[in-house]
């Protein structure tokens, strides 16, 4: 597949990585490539791009940038380039305000998420929550005595969800289908979870896990 990954903070730089391993064709996008070039050096195989190139690039996408950023960024991607695509989105929508006692603060609430956001301002792109609630070092192919963790998704479009499944089948997680956008409101939250452990005991290396009966 030709993927394009939007950013290029650690998650983006991880992801991007694991699209390579896993033989996808992975443009990088950023505002600024030369913030790139190390990476660039370990990853000789990606491309570097313009938000725009990348989504232009890309027939499926993956959004990983700062979460109160994230339309600005997808603006700049340009509306027509993500029109029919997939955009997995790991961001999550994290307040500037420090942490109360390891929990985040948002800039959301409970009858809101980020990925609705980008839905209704996007809607010709298929969203699907994906990669938001388990740390960067541990989003591909990670490895538990208990078995693949679970990845949380959410999105409204049935084949996005679908490829998502496939992606995160390759990258050893098991997919837990949430529903629809709003799923959204549950999951990004899962984040301020998944960092309390890192914040208050700087245990930065677990994930979720789904148990069914
Ligand atoms: N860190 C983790 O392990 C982790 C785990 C799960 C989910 N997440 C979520 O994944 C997302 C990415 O996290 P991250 O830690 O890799 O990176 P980050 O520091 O949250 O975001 C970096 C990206 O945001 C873009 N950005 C920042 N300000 C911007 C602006 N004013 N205009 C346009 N773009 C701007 C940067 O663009 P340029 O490339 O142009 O500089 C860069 O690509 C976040 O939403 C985070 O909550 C993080």
């Amino acid at each position: 597949m030709k993927v394009g990954v939007l950013g290029s903070g650690d998650v983006a730089k991880a992801l991007a990585a694991g699209f390579l391993k896993h033989g996808h064709q992975t443009m990088v996008g950023t505002r600024d490539t030369a913030k790139l070039a190390e990476w660039h050096r370990g990853n000789p195989k990606a491309q570097l791009g313009s938000f725009s190139d990348t989504a232009e690039f890309g027939k499926v996408l993956m959004l990983a940038v700062k979460g109160s950023v994230a339309a600005d960024v997808l603006r700049a991607a340009g509306s027509a380039n993500l029109a029919g695509k997939l955009v997995m989105d790991a961001c999550n929508p994290i307040a500037d305000a420090p942490p109360t006692n390891g929990v985040l603060k948002f800039f959301t609430t409970l009858e809101d998420s980020l990925m609705e956001r980008l839905q209704k301002e996007f809607p010709n792109a298929h969203f699907v929550k994906a990669f938001n609630s388990v740390g960067n070092a541990q989003m591909v192919n990670p490895q538990y005595k208990a078995g693949k963790p679970t990845m949380f998704i959410c999105g409204n479009d049935e084949a996005a969800k679908k490829t998502t499944a496939e992606i995160l089948d390759q990258f050893g997680w098991e997919t837990a289908d949430m529903g629809k956008v709003e799923s959204a409101r549950a999951i990004e939250p899962l984040c301020m979870l998944w960092c309390v452990l890192g914040f208050t005991k700087n245990e930065w290396t677990h994930a979720f896990k789904l148990l069914h009966q």
